[in-house]
């Protein structure tokens, strides 16, 4: 059997190019830690406030280094709107929705997840260095959603 060379280079370029998208998908998982969410819990949104963690909103120290950082999303303002976290520690951010689907993105971070209606999110990041961090609502949730921002102060 004749295979053009065209036609080898062409299957040759895309066992490359998924060898590539591999290497890029393990090192995203492995090296980077990027993991798709598990199901932490789930929540009545209407009895949010009412909920333990959530009606107490806020940064608590959990163990020593350990920090719980438990904030909810809602149109369109996160609360609370300002957290203090010292560098170094272990920071878990857990939080849901009272209304609609919004993003929890923090800028300069791999901190990224969705605050879903119904639904608990959870995810644990170290900051290495004091600094500001915005955090912003990447999901459009309506008129408000370019003015539904936060802020982590690592201190
Ligand atoms: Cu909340 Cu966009």
């Amino acid at each position: 059997m004749q295979i053009h060379r065209y036609e080898k280079a062409f299957l040759g370029i895309s066992v490359v190019l998924l060898i590539g998208f591999m290497g890029a998908l393990f090192y995203s998982a492995f090296g980077m830690g990027i993991m798709l969410p598990t199901d932490e819990g789930q929540i009545d949104p209407a009895a949010v406030r009412t909920t333990p963690p959530f009606d107490s909103p806020g940064v608590r120290e959990t163990a020593p280094g350990k920090y719980e950082v438990v904030m909810i999303g809602q149109a369109w303002a996160f609360v609370p709107n300002e957290v203090r976290v010292p560098a170094g520690a272990e920071v878990t951010f857990v939080g849901t929705s009272t209304d609609v689907l919004h993003g929890f993105g923090i800028e300069g971070t791999r901190v990224n997840m969705m605050l879903v209606p119904g639904q608990i999110s959870r995810l644990t990041y170290t900051f290495a260095q004091p600094g500001e961090h915005l955090i912003i609502c990447h999901e459009f949730c309506g008129l408000g959603h370019h003015v539904m921002y936060g802020k982590v102060i690592v201190e």
